[in-house]
């Protein structure tokens, strides 16, 4: 992988820094369809690049943003001069109008005003409260959309778009379960699962419990598919119980990085993150 593709649409947990892990230890995608029951941001399967792709997750504004752009309701083209207007709104009446486009957002849940919402709120983060609506607070910053900000997200969907010209990729709006039983015995398969951390409800579409994992170790496993998951297994304060409970049959590759809250040397705290397998390692990578 030669140079990280960044999609459009950014979520908590996105998980950039463990592409190069993944890559090494995915096997062959060539006669595979890649199956993505938790897909998030997407990143994973948009930089491997499989042929055919299943990517499927419950929050339904991601899912409604990526088959807007299959389906052409929203172009490059259509982004860039909606970014651009709003942008220039935004620019001239500041939090009224980004709190304006939030309501409008979750009223109508429309992709464009996600992405707008996404690209221009605190932290890049998405959250959701408990009725479902979207309420990050609006991330201060004069020239919000900038014309570089924009060329920047414009080529982010152009990727998407060019893709989907290529490949057979699916969206759908799922449960895990839902998507692993979908999935029929005559199909070569490999199913890539990243799900929420549990304990670590951030919002509505991630509450998380040891009861999910063991559902989706179980299945998983009576699957009898190649998969792999992506997990941590310890940070300073604790380790991933889990990972010893339920997944102990699985191969284990893992990586450390370093994250930092703050500029203090003190708060350069690591984490060891892993993914698991229920196969040996691809012999060679094949250079996806
Ligand atoms: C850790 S994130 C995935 C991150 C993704 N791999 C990335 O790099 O951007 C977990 C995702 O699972 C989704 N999710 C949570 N519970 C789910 C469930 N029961 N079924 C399907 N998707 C779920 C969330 O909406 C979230 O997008």
């Amino acid at each position: 992988m030669d140079k990280i593709f960044i999609p459009p649409i950014k979520i908590q947990g996105i998980k950039t820094k463990l592409l190069p892990l993944i890559e090494r230890n995915v096997l062959p995608l060539d006669e595979l369809l890649w199956v993505e029951p938790f897909m998030g941001s997407g990143v994973v399967g948009f930089n491997l690049r499989p042929q055919r792709a299943l990517f499927a997750d419950n929050n339904p504004h991601l899912i409604a943003f990526y088959n807007a752009i299959r389906f052409e309701k929203i172009s490059s083209y259509i982004v860039k001069n909606f970014l651009t207007e709003q942008g220039k709104i935004l620019s001239e009446r500041g939090d009224d109008y980004y709190y304006e486009v939030r309501e409008r957002f979750n009223k109508f849940h429309e992709p464009l005003d996600f992405l707008f919402l996404n690209r221009s709120c605190f932290n890049g983060l998405i959250r959701f409260n408990r009725e479902g609506k979207f309420n990050v607070p609006y991330g201060h910053k004069s020239q919000r959309f900038s014309k570089a900000y924009v060329t920047k997200i414009v080529n982010q969907v152009r990727y998407v778009e060019e893709s989907l010209l290529c490949f057979d990729w699916k969206f759908l709006c799922q449960d895990f379960r839902e998507t692993l039983a979908q999935i029929d015995d005559s199909k070569q398969v490999f199913i890539y699962c990243d799900p929420p951390y549990i304990g670590r409800h951030v919002d509505y579409y991630n509450s998380w419990s040891v009861e999910d994992e063991r559902t989706l170790c179980d299945t998983l496993k009576n699957s009898g598919k190649y998969f792999m998951i992506s997990t941590w297994l310890q940070n300073k304060f604790r380790i991933n119980s889990c990972v010893e409970d339920i997944w102990k049959f699985c191969r284990t590759e893992m990586q450390e990085h370093f994250y930092h809250v703050g500029a203090k040397e003190i708060n350069r705290n690591s984490i060891v993150e892993a993914v698991l397998m229920n196969y040996e390692p691809p012999e060679e990578n094949n250079g996806l």
